[in-house]
Order: C-alpha cells, then structure tokens, then sequence
C-alpha cells in the first residue's frame, strides 16, 4: 500500500534517511502506483544514479514541528512581516519573493541598509526536501536556517532578543503564540513556524511530473527530446536527479566568480576539505524558468547561458568535478534541452499575502 493524501505526515524518524522509505501515490483514480523513489536508477556513462521522477505527495517534516494550520497560518505572517529586521522593512519575502518563484531576481540580495551579499537567494520552493540548506549546506533543517537571516548583518540584521522583543509587544503575536505553542514569542517558536510554513511551499505537478504519469501530451517532441538528452548525453542527470532534481551534493563547476566576493570557496568553509573549495549544492531545477538570475553567484541571466556554460563543460577550474565534460550539443539539442527545463514549472500555487497582526 502506498500512503495517501497531500497532508500525510512523514516522522522525524525518516528525516535523513527519508529517501529511502517514502513510497508515492499519486493519489488519481485507476490502478494504484506506488512509486518507490530508491527503486528506480539509470545508468549514464557508468554512473548508477537515481533516475528523475513526480514529486513524492508526502512533504518530509520532523515529529517535533507538525505543521498544524495554525502553526502555518502564524508562520506565513512571520515569513511576510519586515518587523522581524531592524529598519523593520525587510522579510523574508524581501528576497524570497512569491512573485519572482519565492527567489530574488537581484543577481545577490540587498539586506538592511543597502548591504549587499555575496550570494543569490536560491527557492524556498521544495525546501522541504533538501537534507541541508544554503549553497554549502550550512544549516542542517529548515527550523534552524529561518531563525540565521534575522540576525545576518547584511540581510535583517536585527538581534534575536530585539525580535522576540518586539513581537512580544504586538498583541496578535502575543496571542498565535500562546494558542499554537502555548508560550510566549520566543526564537524556537519563530523558527518552527516559518519552518512549517516553509513546507507547504512547494512546486509540483508540473508538466514533467504529469508526463511521467501518463499523459503523453504534457510534454511536447522538443521536450521529450530534451528529457532523453537531460538524461543522456548531456548528463544532467548524473548531479540533477531524484524527484526533486538534485542528488544534494556539492560540486564545483567552474562558475565564473561575479559580485561582491573577490572569492566563494563554497562547501569548503564547512569541511575545510582542500577539494571542496569552490564546490556548490546542486539546486533544484524544479521552477526553474522563474528563478532567474542563476548559480550561486546569479553569473548567468538566462538559462540560455547555462545551458551553454554546461555545453562547454563548464570552467577549467583545479577543483572541476569530473563529472563536467563538454558535451557537444547541437542548437537543435540545446532548444530541446530548454524545451524541457521549461517542462519543470510547477503549478501555480494559489496565493495571497497575509494580514500582519497589530
Ligand atoms: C537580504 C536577503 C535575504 C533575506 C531577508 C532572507 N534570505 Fe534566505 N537566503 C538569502 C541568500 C542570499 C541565501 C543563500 C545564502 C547562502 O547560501 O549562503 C538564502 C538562503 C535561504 C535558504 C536556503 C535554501 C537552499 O536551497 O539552500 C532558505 C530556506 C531561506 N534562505 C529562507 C529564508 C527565511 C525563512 C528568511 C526570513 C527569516 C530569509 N531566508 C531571509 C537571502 C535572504
Ligand atoms: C557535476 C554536477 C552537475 C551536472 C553534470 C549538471 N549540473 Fe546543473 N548545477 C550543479 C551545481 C553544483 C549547480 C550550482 C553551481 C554553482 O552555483 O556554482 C548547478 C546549477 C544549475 C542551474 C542553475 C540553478 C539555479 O537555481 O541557479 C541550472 C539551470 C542547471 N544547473 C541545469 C543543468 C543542466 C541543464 C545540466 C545538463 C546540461 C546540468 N545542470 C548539469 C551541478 C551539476
């Protein structure tokens, strides 16, 4: 039996080793699939890695933050409310922006007073899913990553205590954190709820994923061409793979190095590991047409470029993965292979901002 429904629960126990027990269901009327994420693998060039797939229905989520509606509802305010940064202007929305795929369309992000930052603000979208965050996989959960940006100098650089402070003195805050955690605004309280607000933002069953389940039309001739050469020989699939398009580990490609850092070494300064240095999470390319610009760095504007960048085989750079190698493709090859990465939009989410408690 597979496990049903949009609001299934996955425990904390799973969280880690997740990957390997959820079963999907897609929950449509006829024959009953389940799909095992860890069944399915695919070969390429010798690589056994496992093969790309519809989004898995149940969203992980730790036994210790249930995202009651309540909870979510309290999150979502939090996520939207610039009272959470010191010139109270900047929320989390500031550079993770519903209208721009819940990412920033800045090539790296401007905080409080005009600071700016090194990065570019990748998706919230299917955060969820990532077993680490940020472009070298800093923060290990969503819960402990929502509560670094408040007190990041260039991004809300308020103090945790001026926070709790301030949300304290709003009665409607006061009130959600009573009835949801049955305390007062404390920093925990703020982290989970963001965190499980976080979780209901998610893009999925996009064209891709109703291709795969069956509907033929979904994806056009360009884009079934696409997926075979996503899969094939443009090797895509050897760091982008899973259902949700990234095998979560570090690589480095060669990114030209662009903005305000004269040097990003990436997963290094979390391993000190000489080989890391430079390396960067595979992002998921779920969406990917609206969260321009791209790479850790946004270096490239359109996904044209990346595309071309992958066609070279990246960079030369000492750390390149071996996994980069120039790949040949024929114009007619790179549209398809953009054919599909427009397949990969999920469906809108209905959305509308919340109303901030006084
Ligand atoms: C000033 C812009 C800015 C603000 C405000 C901001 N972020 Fe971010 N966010 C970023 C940048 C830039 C990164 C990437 C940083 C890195 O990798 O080192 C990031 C990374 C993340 C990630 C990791 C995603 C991944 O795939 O690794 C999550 C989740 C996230 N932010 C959520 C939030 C939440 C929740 C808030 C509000 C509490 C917030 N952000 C506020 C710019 C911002
Ligand atoms: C060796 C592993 C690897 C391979 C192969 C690979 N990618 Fe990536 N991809 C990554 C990593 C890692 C990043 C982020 C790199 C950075 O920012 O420095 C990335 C970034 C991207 C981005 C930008 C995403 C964003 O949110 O900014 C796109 C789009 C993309 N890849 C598409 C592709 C396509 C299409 C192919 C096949 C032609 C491909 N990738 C092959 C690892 C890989």
């Amino acid at each position: 039996m597979g496990m049903h429904g949009k609001n299934l629960v996955v425990t904390g126990a799973l969280l880690g080793g997740f990957m390997g027990l959820l079963t999907w269901s897609p929950g449509v009327s006829g024959n009953e699939v389940v799909h095992n994420m860890t069944a399915d693998r695919i070969t390429v060039n010798g690589h056994s890695v496992p093969d790309i797939g519809p989004l898995p229905t149940a969203v992980p989520t730790p036994a210790t933050n249930l995202p009651y509606a309540a909870k979510v509802t309290l999150g979502k305010q939090l996520y939207f409310d610039g009272r959470l940064s010191k010139n109270n202007a900047i929320s989390c929305a500031f550079c993770h922006n519903p209208v721009a795929g819940f990412a920033d369309p800045n090539q790296t992000s401007v905080g409080v007073g005009g600071k700016r930052g090194g990065r570019q603000a990748p998706t919230v979208y299917n955060t969820a899913f990532n077993p680490v965050q940020f472009w070298d996989g800093r923060a290990g959960s969503l819960e402990e990553q929502a509560i670094g940006p408040i007190q990041n100098p260039i991004e809300m650089a308020e103090t945790h205590e001026h926070v709790v402070q301030k949300l304290s003195n709003i009665k409607g805050y006061r009130e959600s954190f009573q009835a949801v955690f049955g305390t007062g605004v404390n920093m925990q309280g703020i982290g989970e709820a963001i965190a499980a607000y976080e979780r209901t933002i998610i893009s999925t069953n996009s064209p891709f994923d109703q291709f795969v389940l069956g509907d033929t039309k979904a994806l056009d001739e360009s884009a079934q061409r696409g997926m075979a050469l996503f899969k094939g020989k443009a090797r895509c699939i050897l760091c982008h793979n899973g259902p949700n398009f990234t095998d979560n580990q570090f690589h480095n490609l060669g990114v030209p190095q662009v903005g305000p850092m004269a040097e990003d070494l990436g997963r290094f300064y979390v391993t000190r590991h000489e080989q890391d240095k430079g390396a960067f999470k595979t992002p998921t390319l779920r969406s990917i047409t609206e969260t321009a610009p791209y790479m850790h760095d946004g270096a490239f504007k359109t996904l044209e470029e990346v595309v071309d960048f992958f066609d070279q085989g990246g960079h030369s750079n000492p750390n390149l993965s071996p996994l980069m190698k120039p790949l040949g493709l024929s114009d007619q090859e790179k549209t398809d292979l953009l054919a599909f990465l427009k397949g990969l939009t999920g469906e809108k989410l209905p959305f509308e901002f919340p109303a901030l408690p006084e």
